[in-house]
């Protein structure tokens, strides 16, 4: 591996190990309270994951000169939201899944009640814990808890898993519409992640557009990989049960245009990533790795 890549892989790995302190520091912020639920949210954000959203935060940040600490809060918020939307795509309600992260899910390692509560926990706890970065000026606090939240809700996140579970059992899709479900369901928390990294650096209007075309790329790419990964790989690998797209007839991209084609997507992906991203040079070698590991990840 050539030293400058060297420097990358070993920079992503201190913000992972930067994201985890944050994220434990705010779970011990509610210690105190309901054991049992306590257990289920540690249970949920701390037993793995890729913290792909978080590093994303960081690697945006740094890249524009944001101050040292002042992508904590908004990276662990993240994670702390995309957790809980886990717990709840696992429950039997929805993906009706017994594994994750290499775990037994939370509904399965608690209960099911425990499961739902534990996820509305987490996702307040990301708000408090963005409304309360004392170090970020309220104006930066409040642009972050907006991004945060509509990347979360209606429009982002739920309204995405609610297009899904619509879709879900041959339900008439085009790609149209699945393009939309999957920028929503998976898309708006990688773009919000970039967004909250690029307002913890005050970037200019043309770099936050241009930052934001990367970024929806990589969401769309980032939901391709994970629809043939769930075809193309195994449980043990992915941590989660593979194979299940097809089992519960999901809308995914290999089902509706094929495997290769939806590998060519994720090439086009690739390009368009790069292309966002040609005009800032070498200050973006992390980001652009974290776009690359989107597309070539295998779990
Ligand atoms: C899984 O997300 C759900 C999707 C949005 C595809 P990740 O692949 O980022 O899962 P973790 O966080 O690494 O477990
Ligand atoms: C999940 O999509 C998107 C979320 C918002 C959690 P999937 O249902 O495909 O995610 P996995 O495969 O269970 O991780
Ligand atoms: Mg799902
Ligand atoms: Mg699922
Ligand atoms: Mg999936």
């Amino acid at each position: 591996m050539p030293e400058a890549a060297n420097g990358t892989a070993a920079q992503i790995e201190r913000w992972r190990a930067r994201t985890d302190a944050t994220l434990l520091h705010a779970l011990d912020t509610v210690a105190d309270g309901v054991p049992h639920l306590h257990a289920a949210m540690r249970h949920a954000v701390l037993l793995g994951g890729k913290r792909m959203r978080p590093l994303l935060v960081h690697a945006t940040a740094r890249a524009f000169n944001a101050p040292e600490g002042a992508a904590d809060a908004a990276a662990a918020a993240v994670e702390l939201v995309h957790a809980y939307s886990l717990v709840h795509d696992d429950l039997p309600a929805m993906d009706d899944d017994a594994l994750r992260r290499g775990q037994p899910t939370v509904h399965v390692a608690f209960d099911e009640a425990t499961a739902i509560l534990a996820g509305d926990a987490l996702q307040t706890l990301a708000f408090a814990l963005l409304a309360e970065a004392s170090t970020l000026t309220a104006e930066v606090r409040l642009a972050m808890v907006t991004t945060l939240a509509r990347a979360s809700g209606a429009h982002g996140m739920c309204g995405g898993q609610a297009l899904d579970l619509a879709a879900t059992g041959g339900g008439a899709i085009d790609l149209a519409a699945l393009e939309r479900l999957h920028a929503m369901k998976t898309g708006a928390l990688l773009r919000a992640s970039v967004a909250l990294g690029a307002l913890a650096a005050g970037v200019d209007d043309a770099t936050r557009v241009r930052l934001d075309n990367f970024a929806d790329a990589l969401g769309l790419a980032f939901q391709i990989r994970d629809d043939l990964l769930d075809i193309e790989s195994d449980s043990a690998t992915l941590g989660k049960t593979a194979g299940k797209d097809v089992a519960q007839d999901k809308a995914t991209f290999p089902a509706l245009i094929g495997i290769e084609a939806s590998r060519a997507r994720l090439d086009a992906l690739a390009l368009r990533m790069d292309e966002a991203l040609a005009p800032f040079g070498d200050r973006v070698a992390a980001l652009a790795a974290l776009g690359r590991r989107a597309i070539e990840r295998d779990h």
